[in-house]
């Protein structure tokens, strides 16, 4: 299922990010960049050991903030870890910080000269940020920086699906895909 803003393709896909043949893919990591579940732990599995060495040395990422790694045996070139909120009841400043996540990895996609990337869906597995609001603010956040982006080479953004929540949320709030 796919879109077009201002000559980028946004495109809904069902899978898992770790087979995507993108240049860049935004894992949903932790504070330590220790590896864990989900996501985080499906990629450090097909990246390989020297994914977990790379991040070591990082040591650290703030919530909604992102460092760069390579993929290692990924297909893709980059990794991209972000840092999503813990769902705390709303209050507690998630939404922007989802936000964040979003823009500081399209900001760093174009600083990497990226022409394809794949987010997965952060904060929205074991850190419980209610799912369709997680969705909103995905298309706005990559919406509205397409609007103004600073110089970039992107031509293809995927919003990785690997469960029915997020498939049905991405459904609802990608208008005109087909
Ligand atoms: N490909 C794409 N998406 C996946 C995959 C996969 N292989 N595996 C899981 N997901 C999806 C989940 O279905 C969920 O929609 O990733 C989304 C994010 O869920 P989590 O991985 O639980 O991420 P998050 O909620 O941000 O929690 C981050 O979990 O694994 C730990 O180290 C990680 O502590 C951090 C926390």
């Amino acid at each position: 299922m796919l879109t077009r803003k201002h000559g980028v393709t946004i495109e809904l896909w069902r899978g898992d990010i770790t087979r995507l043949e993108v240049d860049a893919i935004v894992n949903a990591a932790n504070n330590g960049l220790r590896g864990g579940g989900g996501v985080d732990g499906a990629i450090h599995r097909a990246a390989g050991p020297e994914l977990l060495q790379a991040c070591m040395l990082i040591g650290h990422c703030p919530t909604g903030d992102v460092r760069v790694t390579p993929g290692f045996k990924l297909p893709c070139r980059y990794v991209f870890h972000t840092v999503g909120p813990v769902w705390r009841g709303g209050d507690e400043g998630e939404g922007e910080l989802l936000a964040s996540c979003y823009r500081r990895s399209l900001d760093t996609a174009a600083e990497k000269g990226v022409k394809s990337l794949a987010f997965s869906a952060i904060s929205c597995g074991v850190y419980g940020y209610p799912v369709l609001s997680a969705m909103h603010i995905a298309w706005q956040q990559i919406t509205d920086w397409l609007e103004a982006p600073p110089p970039h080479q992107l031509q293809r953004i995927v919003l990785v699906a690997y469960d029915d929540a997020v498939w049905q949320a991405g459904c609802r709030v990608m208008p005109g895909i087909s």
